[in-house]
């Protein structure tokens, strides 16, 4: 599984942050970027699929099989 924050979406609520701040950064303007490619590590899927389920912006996103 891999994720991606849409740069164009988030507005710095930081709950993705909260949730799993194992797969998550916030950067000076308080916006989050996915840690490394944002390939998900073995057992933290479910705190990924948190994060995708309650950004309000919907600027968490699990990023397709064809790597989209
Ligand atoms: Fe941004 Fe959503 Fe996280 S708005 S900081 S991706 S909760």
């Amino acid at each position: 599984m891999r994720i991606r924050v849409d740069p164009d979406k988030c507005q710095g609520h930081a709950r993705c942050y909260a949730l799993a701040p194992e797969l998550f950064a916030i950067d000076d303007y308080g916006l989050s970027t996915v840690v490394g490619d944002g390939t998900v590590p073995p057992g933290l899927e479910g705190r990924a699929r948190l994060a995708i389920d309650n950004c309000p912006e919907f600027a968490v996103q699990e990023v397709g099989a064809t790597g989209d």
